[in-house]
């Protein structure tokens, strides 16, 4: 067993604590089970026929419960072999293969309409220190991954469905970005908890109101209208396992108002 020292969340990026962790673990399902958001799924992929990507499966039973629903095409897929292997055995009824989420070379342009993920990227983040500030390495590799998602999908209408803990003025300045074509909106699911589903619709313009994570802050600001930026700042705490062992208050505390002269300066380029 390699289980890395429990107090440190980064093991949660590593490729080997996956490998080694699904060596002896049958099923976990991260931010809960089907039930807690099949209402969103069946509102944002209504064909039971639609052509489904999952990515990062894990051994989540998301894909089996999506087939028991009726939903007819999924191809489940994950980074870790042994994860692959161990679907496979457990649901050979079901589509799976080992791919990289930053790189699913053997998909076509174009050829899902709908890609889901649930706690792929949260994971991949947990190394970064702070939530305000992400490093250029965590900006790259999450690039990669949305370029890859957008690529794989239908460039009309083909949706992005990606359930997350982190909050909207974390995430969404990763998916708001032009390049990826297509529109980003958000709706919380969860019971104590709220647990985010950023939608991202293909061939939908962005909303001109995104959040954005800077230096000084958070705020909520308007894109391509440099001469009249309206924002709000805002900030709160995380909630989920692995999130709760990264200390962002300080950087939470320091958060101000930021001035309004100094918004058009805002790099929106997460
Ligand atoms: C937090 S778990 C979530 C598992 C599952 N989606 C769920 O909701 O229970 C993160 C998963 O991402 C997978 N993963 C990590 N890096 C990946 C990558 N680069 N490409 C694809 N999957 C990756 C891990 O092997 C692990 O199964």
């Amino acid at each position: 067993m390699i289980y890395i020292d429990e107090r440190d969340n980064c093991k949660y990026a590593l490729v080997e604590y996956w490998y080694e962790r699904y060596k002896s673990e049958k099923e976990y399902d991260w931010l809960g089970d089907y039930n807690n958001f099949k209402h969103l799924i069946h509102k944002h992929i209504d064909n039971k026929q639609a052509k489904i990507l999952m990515v990062g499966c894990g051994n989540s039973k998301l894909s089996q419960s999506m087939f028991l629903d009726g939903y007819q095409s999924i191809v489940s897929t994950d980074i870790s072999e042994v994860c692959i292997k161990n679907q496979k055995e457990a649901f050979p009824h079901l589509a799976w293969e080992v791919a990289d989420i930053t790189d699913l070379k053997q998909f076509q342009d174009g050829q899902f309409d709908a890609v889901i993920e649930k706690a792929t990227l949260d994971s991949l983040l947990v190394e970064e220190k702070s939530p305000w500030t992400p490093s250029e390495e965590a900006k790259s590799l999450i690039d990669s991954a949305m370029s890859e998602i957008s690529r794989v999908l239908k460039s009309k209408q083909g949706i992005f469905l990606s359930l997350s803990f982190a909050q909207p003025h974390f995430r969404e300045p990763y998916f708001a970005k032009e390049k990826y074509d297509w529109s980003v909106r958000n709706e919380t699911f969860g019971g104590c908890f709220s647990y985010y589903c950023y939608v991202m619709t293909r061939g939908e313009p962005l909303d001109d109101q995104v959040y954005v994570t800077t230096s000084v802050g958070v705020s909520k600001v308007t894109i391509n209208n440099s001469d009249s930026v309206n924002s709000s700042s805002s900030s709160s705490s995380c909630d989920e396992e692995f999130m709760s062992k990264i200390d962002f208050s300080l950087e939470e505390e320091e958060q101000e108002e930021p001035p309004s002269e100094n918004l058009s300066k805002l790099d929106l380029n997460v």
